[in-house]
């Protein structure tokens, strides 16, 4: 039921640290894993590490938010391996500038990291998921996985843009679900994870002081959190397995919370 032995999984921002990670387990399952990064540099080195620890893994520098590239990169993709099983959309990220200080009002915002904050959370989603959902609904079948975000349970302070385009992730994730099980194959699916809290290089500056200590910041998230404790980033590794798998055979457009059960608590 959890095998996925054989399948090939495109990664989108593979050579980050979210993508990377879930990169690793997957290839660690036999899986055939295409990392798929705008940055060369984090490409190369995702997919020597990778094939030395006995994965199978191809690079491939690559936009998502360029349609022509994305399609180019589909079509290599299929000619090496012949076939697209899953597709994860970690591709994504906070800005600095579209971060504002505790001092700064939403009047503050700088547009243009805004714009770029939004387009790449929600149109990095988008347009890689239409080109790898292509070849789903060609073969019938696929696993889609966006990344979500807490940001889009109730309001989190000084990040606006980035809360408003991972929103748009979520409803794109139940509306991309409903059309590929509706018009195309019930076996295409597309679900999401909503990471709680993990130390990552997007958000260490806010959450932990340069002496190591927990910011005041940190200090509410783990007040909201039951679980008393940031995730360990590998603990995100059994949710995607799980979506990726048969065992999920009926599940399409959730959005999965691993988050120490932080969304369900009101922190009173
Ligand atoms: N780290 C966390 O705690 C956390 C929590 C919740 C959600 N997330 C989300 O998980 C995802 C991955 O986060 P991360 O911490 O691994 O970030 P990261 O910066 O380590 O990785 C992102 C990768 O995407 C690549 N990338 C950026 N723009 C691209 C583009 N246009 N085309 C292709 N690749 C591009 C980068 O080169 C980088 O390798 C993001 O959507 C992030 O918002 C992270």
């Amino acid at each position: 039921m959890f095998d996925l032995k054989d399948k090939v999984a495109v990664i989108t921002g593979g050579g980050g640290v979210l993508g990377g990670n879930i990169a690793t387990h997957l290839a660690s399952q036999g899986v055939k894993v295409a990392i798929l990064d705008i940055r060369p540099e984090n490409v190369n080195e995702k997919v020597i590490r990778l094939n030395s620890n006995g994965g199978t893994a191809k690079g491939f520098v690559s936009n998502v938010l360029d349609m022509q590239i994305l399609e180019k990169t589909r079509d290599e993709i299929l000619k090496t391996w012949g076939r697209i099983d899953i597709l994860i959309n970690a591709a994504g990220g906070n800005l600095p500038g579209a971060t504002l200080t505790e001092e700064q009002t939403i009047f503050d915002m700088k547009m243009d990291d805004y714009q770029k904050v939004t387009d790449l959370n929600l149109n990095g989603t988008v347009f890689p998921s239409l080109v790898f959902a292509k070849a789903m609904a060609d073969a019938g079948s696929g696993s889609i996985i966006n990344i979500s975000s807490m940001a889009t349970y109730s309001a989190i302070t000084r990040v606006m843009g980035y809360s408003v385009a991972k929103t748009g992730v979520n409803i794109f994730t139940q509306w991309l679900a409903m059309e590929m099980a509706t018009k195309f194959n019930e076996k295409i699916r597309v679900n999401a994870i909503a990471p709680g809290f993990f130390i990552g290089d997007q958000n260490r500056a806010v959450l932990i002081n340069p002496d190591g200590s927990y910011t005041e910041r940190s200090k509410k998230v783990i007040a909201r959190t039951p679980m008393k404790r940031f995730g360990d980033i590998d603990e995100l590794n059994g949710a995607v397995h799980f979506l990726c798998s048969n065992a999920a055979s009926f599940i399409t457009g959730v959005i999965l919370p691993v988050d120490g059960g932080f969304s369900s608590f009101s922190g009173v």
